[in-house]
């Protein structure tokens, strides 16, 4: 059976002690947090908690991966601010890209998250590419993607299942680079099951669920 993908995507939310706090709880549902086999976790925090979350997720035997959340178009050098692949890839294998919030609230472009994409493949960091509908662009490189319908974002109202599905076949038929198509939206550990359990959707990616550790067992479980 394919591992699916279980992704936090944390957004601009926890400190390092609220880091550390989220970790004490998760570790009291030890069977749940062992028995993974076929779910690949993965965490992606904001910058800042990568080197943090790296020495707990070790120190604590969690099996869980990391992610970053953005990364520099650019390589290392006189980019004030930016954090590069480079970077990232001494703490997490993942990096999200091209995030609605990010082409929304930052003007990113479908040039500047193809530099993105690019820079990831050139320091083997795997990208997870959010696509927002059907006609969104997805560079060549890329090889999983994250279907995130706007609507869908932090409203409580999730896609359907059927509809996520649809999407994730047409993305595979257009590009036979696409391994992997994911659903975020709204994702609970209520609705995550209805995503998981059809054929073409690889995993889910959850906002604001994943911040409460308890409702993140529990999707890891139900997934
Ligand atoms: P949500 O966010 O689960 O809070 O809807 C998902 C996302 O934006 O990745």
């Amino acid at each position: 059976m394919k591992p699916l993908l279980i992704i936090a995507n944390w957004k601009s939310n926890k400190t390092a002690m609220e880091a550390e706090e989220w970790i004490r709880e998760v570790k009291n549902y030890k069977q749940e947090v062992e028995n993974i086999e076929n779910k690949e976790v993965i965490i992606c925090p904001p910058f800042t908690l990568l080197p943090i979350l790296k020495t707990l997720f070790l120190q604590n035997n969690l099996k869980f991966k990391l992610g970053a959340q953005d990364m520099s178009p650019f390589d290392k050098g006189a980019y004030t601010g930016e954090i590069n692949a480079r970077q990232i890839k001494e703490f997490a294998e993942y990096v999200i890209i091209g995030h609605s919030e990010r082409r929304q609230n930052f003007n990113e472009n479908d040039k500047i998250l193809g530099q993105k994409v690019e820079m990831a493949a050139n320091h083997n960091v795997s990208t997870i590419y959010c696509v927002q509908n059907i006609l969104t662009s997805v560079p060549k490189e890329v090889k999983v993607i994250a279907y995130e319908p706007i609507f869908a974002i932090g409203s409580g109202k999730p896609d359907t299942p059927q509809s996520a599905k649809e999407v994730s076949i047409a993305f595979k038929e257009k590009s036979s680079n696409i391994e992997k198509v994911i659903y975020g939206g709204s994702v609970t550990s209520e609705n995550v099951n209805s995503f998981t359990k059809e054929d073409g959707i690889d995993g889910v990616l959850i906002g604001g669920a994943s911040l409460n550790p308890q409702e993140f067992i529990k999707i890891i479980k139900n997934a």
